[in-house]
Formats: structure tokens, C-alpha cells, sequence
């Protein structure tokens, strides 16, 4: 959580650019924002609680002297959002600036030693505990650099540090270790930040920084060292493929809404992918002894609908757990037989990071499937399966559910002509309707939009929800309780619909809306006898259902439809794409901002 920019540039000044790639890591976490610059050796320092355009209304972001700076918009996790807690953080003499992302487990321990040194604090942060330390590290003669390698020998946690100093006032330094930082350079200019699209504007030439690595940044270039003996580390330039359109709104009023409507371009580029690459994942399924799906939120309702898919298609069923409970649900019983595939699209959620770690210690093989080249999980799996989403701003995942299910489809597929579960005929039929995905999914949206929209009108004042399905539709149905809940703040809950009559049907009175996900499958007919039992009970039915379904159709109140045709197990892609638009507009109808959820940020590096 939390987004990190710094920038140092031969001439000009950097403040209008840190605030717009501000704007563009928002995404990352919201309560507060700040900037430093240094210009004539001094620094300039402007920081508030509070989301980054009414923070510059006060303030005026733009309005600073100076061609290098760093700045950071907050997710808090050590003291409330406040101005004192927002970074970044100084030294006593206000010669040295930090911004941080992560959290220093020791802070206290050494917060009391700087204290006794005499440093006085003004935050309640851990991080504040970095700044002193460089100040004791600078006051001992170490150079900027080396004082931050110190630092690195004392913290005890999972940091990405940025770090000037008006000592040294042509450079900017940073390090890592568990949270995400990527360098940015061009001609006359460098850029280091928590993730790309913050510079995309002005470069796609992408440095990688990996973990105890440390890197020192001019207007002339960058120097990286490893951590561990110094060594220089000669790292290639990655180019990288998106284009700074992609991270802006394209005329959409959220970012949200940009990439619902992005989906059907997003699943034909995932089509895309080398055949070789899919068998290759394939393989390593295949070949394990146990397969476990690991991830979390909406990567977990990939995962989960991905199971389906493979059962169905391939005879393989995968383990599904979420990363966060993986260490305690498998006791140490996993070999290097054994295969872990971990979906991240951000590949820097902490709990997937630790479980896949965790999974290679026992030798386990690691398949990552991600959206970001070069994140954290690439480095850990054995092999990688980069989705072709592009950049996702909204917090809330669409486009990057969809090129998951896309991958997990194809690999699925792949998996099928190995193991020869199914008839060659079949699988190529399943293959045509994969192709066909983008244009229904592109007819989905522009049906259901306005439906959506109207819904949204009738329920707004509503504050809880059942959404029900079963099969491959729980995941679907998962899927678009967790929009609800996550952007409209509803109660929204899903459950296998088999389930729903043990227990969760006591909440329904008359009028209480239960969404649900239901394909002509082979789960259709038990869904209608579900559909029955709410409606004796007076519930309120909206469903997602097959055009001509005219059956369901009669029995529910508002009805989303989805074009017929569609192979069962990759219902989810089209199916929850109306939960996502109607999740979007109760959003809006409610007043919230769908971009920024509250309490939550893109990518959780936190355990
Ligand atoms: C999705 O809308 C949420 N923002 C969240 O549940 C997310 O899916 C989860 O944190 C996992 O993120 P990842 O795919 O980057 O690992
Ligand atoms: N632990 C730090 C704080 O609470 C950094 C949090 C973040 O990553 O934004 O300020």
C-alpha cells in the first residue's frame, strides 16, 4: 500500500510532475499525501491528511522550488491520517526526507535508542525512525548512500525507501526489500516509484530493483549495489509495453468504468499469449503430484472459478486456499512433487509473496500468474504467465478478474489435450467460444449498462444483499458480492446456492434482493428450485440469466442477460460483468467514489 515518486532531473522544475504521478499512485492508498523538493541546498516540504486534490487545493502542490523531489500518498498503518503522520518524514535538522512503504517491525526499539540520543520526533510513525538514523549515519561522515545501507542493517520489517538529502542535493537513494520499487530513466532525468504508471508519462524505459538491493539516482543515470557485498549489479533496460493513454480516464468519469468497458480488448490480448507459454504452464500442472491455487479477493474468485475449469476440462481438481491461511492449513505437508500456482495481478500482495515463498522452501513448484512484469512474484516463481490487462488504476479488479480467467481458461485447455480428458472435438469447441469471448463480453456490457444503472436507482437505499449460485457460478456470484461490498459498502453475501437454505435464507423478508448467477448449465433447474424457495419467502429476484431463459425470466423482478452459446465452464467472464456495472453504479448512486474505497488500497503488501 501506499504509493512512492522521486524524481531527479538535470533542469526544471518537479513539483507539477510528483503531484500528477501522485494522481496516478492514488490507486495505492489515499488518507494523506506529501512532497519534498530541495532547491539552493534547502528543503521545501508541503504534506496534509487527505486525498491528494483537496490537499493541493489548500496547498498548492505545483508551487515548489526545485529539480529533485520525493513524495508519497499514505495508506497508514502506524498512527492515524494526520499532517504529522503524513510523509514525508525528516530528520532534527530538516536536511534529510523519507518516504516509505511497508512497516519497520523494531521502530520502537530504535525509536528509543534515537530518542536517548536526543532526536525528537513528530509523528507516531515507524518510519520516522529512518530519517534519524541517516542523520546519525551522516553526522558519523558516512555519505547519504552508505548511511541508508546502515539503516537497512538495523530495520527489522518490509520496506521500499526513497531518501535526498540537501547534503547531497544532486542524488536520491533508495532500497528494498518486500515491497515494491521500480526505476524509471531517460535522458537528463531518473524516476523511481512503487509502480510504472507513475512515470509512464515520461519514459518506458523500466530499470528493475530487486530486494536488498540498493540504488543511487542522478540526473546522469543510476548505480545499483547489492546489498550483501557491495557488487555492482549491471541491470538490462526492460521496455515496457503500455502506453501512458492506458493509465489515464480516456473520457470514462472513473477509471473503473474505463476498464469494465477495456474488458473484451483485455481478454483478446490474453488470447494472445504464446501457445508454448500456456503449454509450459500447463505442463507443470500436470506433472504435480497436488495442485493448490493460491490467492486472495477477486484473484481468489479466479482462482476459485479456475478450479472449476479445470476439473471440468482437464480431470485435474486443484486445492483452492486463500494465501493468507496457506501455512496453517498445509502443515509443512508439501514436496517438491507438488505445485503451487499464485494469481496476483498486482504479484505484490504480501500474503501471496509469503505462501509461495513458503511453498519453495519445501522445493514446491512455483507458477505465477500476474499482470505486472517484473513484480515480486516473477522473481520467486519457477514460471510466469504475464496477463495482458494492462495498467488497472481502479482498486476495485475487473479487467484484470477477466484476463485471469482467460489465462486459467487457456492453460485449462492446454492441460486437457495433455492429459486427453477430452475428445480433441470438444476442446477445439471450447477453444471457438474462448475466441468469441471479447465480442459477447462486449455485448454484455452495452445491454446491461442502462439495466445496471436503473437497478442501482431501485436499490440504492437497500443495505444488504445475498448473491447465490452454484458451481462455477459461486465464484461469479463471490465475485460480485465482493464489488458491492468493496466500492458501495453494502452487506453483500455470497453462498453456493445449495447452501443458502441452511441458514442464510432466514435473513430474506419480503423484498430482500438475492442476485442470482445463473447459466443454462447443468446447475439451471436446481437454481429455478432455489429461486422458488426465496420467493416463497417474499425476496426480491434479480438474475443474471441466458437470453430466451424465459422461465427464470418470469420469476425475477429485474433480470441482466447474457447472449446464449456460452461453453459452461467460462460463464463467469460474461456473467459477472452486469455485477460489475451494477456494483459500479450503486457506487455512484450512493455518492462514493468507486476509484477509492475506503480503508482500501490497490495492492495490500501488508500481512
Ligand atoms: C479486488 O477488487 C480487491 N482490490 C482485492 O480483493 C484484490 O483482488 C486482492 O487484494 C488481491 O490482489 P492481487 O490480485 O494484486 O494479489
Ligand atoms: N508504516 C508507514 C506509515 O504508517 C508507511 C505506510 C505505507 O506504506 O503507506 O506511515
Amino acid at each position: 500500500m501506499c504509493g512512492i515518486i522521486g524524481v531527479v532531473q538535470k533542469r526544471g522544475q518537479v513539483a507539477p510532475f510528483l503531484h500528477q504521478a501522485l494522481k496516478r499512485l492514488e490507486y495505492r492508498g489515499y488518507d494523506s499525501v506529501g512532497v519534498t523538493t530541495i532547491s539552493n541546498n534547502e528543503l521545501s516540504m508541503k504534506k496534509d491528511k487527505g486525498k491528494i486534490e483537496e490537499v493541493h487545493v489548500k496547498l498548492n502542490l505545483d508551487d515548489m522550488p526545485g529539480n529533485i523531489g520525493i513524495g508519497h500518498t499514505r495508506w497508514a498503518t502506524h498512527g492515524i491520517p494526520s499532517m504529522y503522520n503524513s510523509h514525508p518524514h525528516f530528520d532534527c535538522k530538516n536536511q534529510i526526507a523519507v518516504v516509505h512503504n511497508g512497516v519497520i517491525d523494531n521502530f520502537l526499539e530504535l525509536r528509543s535508542e534515537l530518542s536517548s540520543k536526543g532526536h525528537e520526533f513528530s509523528s507516531e510513525t515507524d518510519t520516522e525512525v529512518i530519517p534519524h538514523m541517516i542523520e546519525e549515519g551522516m553526522a558519523e561522515g558516512h555519505s547519504l548512500v552508505d548511511a541508508l545501507k546502515e539503516v537497512t542493517k538495523r530495520i527489522e520489517g518490509t520496506y521500499a525507501i526513497v531518501a535526498m538529502s540537501t547534503q547531497e542535493s544532486d542524488k536520491i537513494v533508495c532500497t528494498r526489500d518486500g515491497n515494491p520499487l521500480v526505476i524509471g530513466r531517460k535522458e537528463g532525468a531518473s524516476y523511481v516509484s512503487s509502480d510504472i504508471p507513475a512515470f509512464l508519462p515520461m519514459t518506458d524505459d523500466m530499470i528493475l530493483l530487486l530486494d536488498g538491493e540498493i540504488a543511487v539516482l542522478s540526473a546522469g543515470g543510476v548505480e545499483i549495489r547489492k546489498l550483501s557485498d557491495d557488487s555492482l549489479v549491471d541491470r538490462e533496460t526492460i521496455k515496457i509495453s503500455w502506453t501512458a493513454d492506458q493509465a489515464e480516464k480516456g473520457g470514462f468519469p472513473h477509471f473503473m468504468l474505463k476498464e469494465i468497458h477495456e474488458q473484451p480488448d483485455a481478454i483478446r490480448n490474453t488470447l494472445r499469449l504464446r501457445f508454448d507459454t500456456i503449454q509450459k504452464a500447463a505442463k507443470m500442472i500436470q506433472e504435480a503430484r497436488r495442485v493448490y491455487f493460491l490467492a486472495m479477493g477477486t484473484s481468489g474468485h479466479a482462482a476459485l472459478a479456475g478450479r472449476h475449469m479445470f476439473a471440468a476440462l482437464s480431470g485435474i481438481l486443484p486445492i483452492f486456499e486463500l494465501a493468507s491461511d496457506f501455512q496453517d492449513i498445509v502443515y509443512g505437508s508439501l514436496s517438491e512433487k507438488d505445485c503451487i500456482v499464485a494469481i496476483t495481478q498486482s504479484g505484490e500482495t504480501t500474503d501471496t509473496i509469503v505462501s509461495a515463498k513458503y511453498a519453495k522452501s519445501f522445493g514446491t513448484k512455483v507458477l505465477a500468474i500476474t499482470n505486472v512484469v517484473g513484480s515480486s512474484i516473477t522473481r520467486i516463481a519457477d514460471y510466469t504467465v504475464i496477463t495482458q490487462a494492462g495498467p488497472e488504476i481502479g482498486v476495485a479488479a475487473t479487467k484484470t478478474f477477466m484476463v485471469q480467467l482467460t489465462v486459467l481458461a487457456q492453460i485449462a485447455l492446454a492441460a486437457s489435450e495433455q492429459t486427453g480428458f477430452l475428445a480433441e472435438y470438444l476442446i477445439e469447441k471450447k477453444r471457438k467460444c474462448l475466441q468469441e469471448l471479447p465480442d459477447l463480453v462486449s455485448q454484455v456490457i452495452s445491454r446491461n449498462e442502462e439495466i445496471a444503472r436503473r437497478l442501482a436507482g431501485e436499490l440504492y437505499k437497500r443495505s444488504s444483499l445475498l448473491f447465490l449460485g452454484r458451481g462455477v457460478s459461486i465464484a461469479t456470484a463471490e465475485e460480485g458480492a465482493l464489488k458491492l461490498k468493496e466500492i458501495a459498502y453494502n452487506h453483500a453475501e455470497a453462498y453456493s446456492a445449495g447452501e443458502s437454505k441452511h441458514g442464510p435464507i432466514a435473513l430474506v423478508e419480503k423484498g430482500y434482493p438475492v442476485v442470482f448467477v445463473a447459466p443454462r448449465d447443468e446447475t439451471r433447474n436446481r437454481i429455478i428450485g432455489n429461486v422458488m424457495e426465496m420467493k416463497a419467502r417474499g425476496a426480491s429476484i434479480i438474475s443474471v440469466l441466458e437470453r430466451g431463459d424465459q422461465e427464470l425470466g418470469d420469476l425475477s423482478d429485474y433480470s441482466f442477460v447474457v447472449p446464449e452459446g456460452i461453453e459452461p465452464e467460462f460463464s463467469t467472464m460474461p456473467y459477472v460483468v452486469p455485477l460489475q456495472l451494477f456494483s459500479y453504479y450503486m457506487a455512484r448512486r450512493k455518492g462514493f467514489d468507486p476509484d477509492k474505497p475506503r480503508n482500501l488500497a490497490k495492492s495490500v503488501t501488508v500481512l
